[in-house]
């Protein structure tokens, strides 16, 4: 049986929320702290601010037992053994991380510690980032024999968090000394060990027999730094890239998923994170692809690939618009439903959403919009507010009512699952431009769509008369040049 540690948790945002309620799954004893005392009360009171799989369930199970949350830091530091910093590291205007938050955290944790302890960047943060906690801490007068930073970055996905941290490819310790390699060992032994999946009350027991249990990687803690952000803007270079094979197949009348499909099958690529789509999004890609450039940038290093990942995450964004204003020809006035406004499915955060962008987009270019989200509305409505221009439905249905065309923005499996044939009585053209390739043309084929996807060859089932001019290369679901593919000659105009 694992010893159970104390643990604090510094920050109740994504990270640190979903951190504090699977180490108390795993049965240590944590405090969680915040210092916004609204989300504290919120968080005691049983109240969860996202929407998240499973951590209901959890905060049920810990609340008040093993997972308690303040606003007092110093308390919650005093007796632990581990203190993980996971506070934002927002994008400044250089395109830096913004350490505030992490030095001011070091300054308190400074001014509380009592003995020794491991304190773990959590966070996403550059290298070097450990070094200068360190020299905080010394210089507010912390014996550098009492304490030791080490990194251990998270990988969870919104959506799937809990599943990623219970159920975790790899576990990275950053630690350059045995002493907090011990201590951080401990805290995941339920996992390496596979104790936890052996449990009448684990979350996901079919781990056990299905897979093999967790990697435990120890590494110096700048490379643990590294990989994080190394990890991240490769899995966004990757989006960009697959983004841009589907641009190319698009121009060259071929299907991307059998592309995709082709090179996945290479164990060196791998079959994930190549679905094209409205590009990347998310509180972390963006960010962190601009706060590596950064670190390179500082460090000497050449990365312009990183910044024409961006910019192909920009242009794939513009590209869908543009693909809107060609099926529908003119864009002022017309009224679109949109599905999805999440930057992905399963998640009710819009941070960086290419959803809303193009939103935006579309109002600029005079579009009315209707927009439906099964999480994200109320977020979204923070933003653009609701008006005559930009409303919004409970119903998913509600959306394709009366419309000039329907976009699927993000890929909820529920959007998947509407029924057809519903949703082409209700819109006023049969059109559906699917920025996440959640439907199969064949399927749209068949019930009578105009459905134009990304890098698929488009189907044109409803056209009713395509206007005279040469063709482009035919393909077996539809013609590149039917009407739903016509270059927009006066976007929004
Ligand atoms: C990401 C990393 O996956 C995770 O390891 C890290 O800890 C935090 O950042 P997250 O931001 O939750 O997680 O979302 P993710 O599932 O990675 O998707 C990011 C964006 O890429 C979304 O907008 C998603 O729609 C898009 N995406 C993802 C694609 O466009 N295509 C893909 O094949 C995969």
């Amino acid at each position: 049986m694992t010893q159970p540690l104390k643990i604090t948790i510094v920050g109740s945002g994504y990270v640190g929320l979903v951190a504090a309620a699977c180490f108390s799954e795993l049965g240590h004893q944590v405090v969680c702290v915040d210092k916004d005392t609204q989300k504290i009360d919120q968080l005691r009171a049983g109240q969860i601010p996202i929407h998240e799989e499973y951590l209901p369930e959890l905060l049920e199970r810990h609340r008040g037992k093993r997972l308690m949350f303040t606003e007092n830091l110093s308390e919650a530091t005093r007796e632990a053994d581990v203190i993980f910093v996971a506070v934002g590291t927002p994008q400044s205007s250089s395109g830096s991380a913004d350490l505030s938050y992490i030095d001011a955290v070091a300054c308190e944790v400074a001014r509380s510690v009592s003995g020794y302890k491991v304190i773990v960047e959590k966070s996403t943060v550059p290298v070097f980032t450990n070094e200068w906690i360190g020299r905080v801490l010394v210089r507010n007068g912390v014996p550098r024999s009492s304490f030791d930073v080490a990194s251990n970055p998270e990988f969870l996905r919104e959506g799937t968090a809990v599943q990623d941290f219970l159920v975790p490819d790899r576990i990275v310790i950053g630690a350059d000394s045995d002493r907090a390699v011990e201590l951080l060992r401990r805290l995941y032994q339920p996992l390496t060990s596979g104790e936890y999946y052996l449990r009448a009350d684990c979350l996901f027991p079919s781990q056990n027999v299905t897979s093999k249990l967790p990697t435990l990687l120890l590494t110096s803690t700048k490379a643990a730094e590294l990989i994080k952000h190394a990890s991240n803007a490769f899995l966004a270079m990757k989006i960009s890239f697959i983004n841009t094979v589907a641009n190319i197949c698009e121009a060259a009348g071929a299907d991307v998923d059998e592309v995709a499909t082709g090179i996945g099958m290479d164990e060196r690529i791998g079959p994930r994170f190549l679905n094209p789509g409205i590009g990347y999004g998310g509180s972390c890609f963006p960010k962190d692809v601009a706060a590596f450039r950064y670190v390179a940038n500082q460090l000497g290093v050449n990365f312009d690939l990183l910044r024409e990942v961006e910019s192909i995450n920009g242009r794939q964004q513009e590209g869908f618009v543009q693909k809107v204003a060609s099926a529908l020809w003119t864009l002022r006035g017309k009224k679109i439903g949109v599905l999805g406004l999440a930057f992905k499915g399963g998640t009710d955060d819009i941070r960086d959403s290419p959803a809303i962008a193009i939103v935006q987009s579309l109002l600029q270019k005079g579009c009315v919009v209707t927009a439906h989200d099964p999480a994200a509305m109320e977020r979204t409505a923070q933003v653009l507010p609701p008006s005559d221009d930009m409303r919004y439905a409970d119903d998913p249905y509600a959306v394709a009512d009366g419309a000039d065309a329907l976009l699927i923005l993000t890929d909820w499996k529920s959007f998947a699952s509407l029924d057809l044939t519903r949703l082409r009585a209700l819109l006023r053209y049969p059109i559906i431009i699917d920025g996440r390739n959640l439907f199969d043309p064949n399927t749209m084929e068949a019930a009578c769509f105009d459905y134009l996807s990304v890098g698929r060859p488009p189907v044109h089932a409803a056209s009713i008369e395509a206007p005279e001019q040469p063709l482009a290369s035919p393909t077996k679901k539809g013609s590149w040049s039917a009407p739903g593919a016509m270059p927009a000659l006066s976007v929004g105009a």
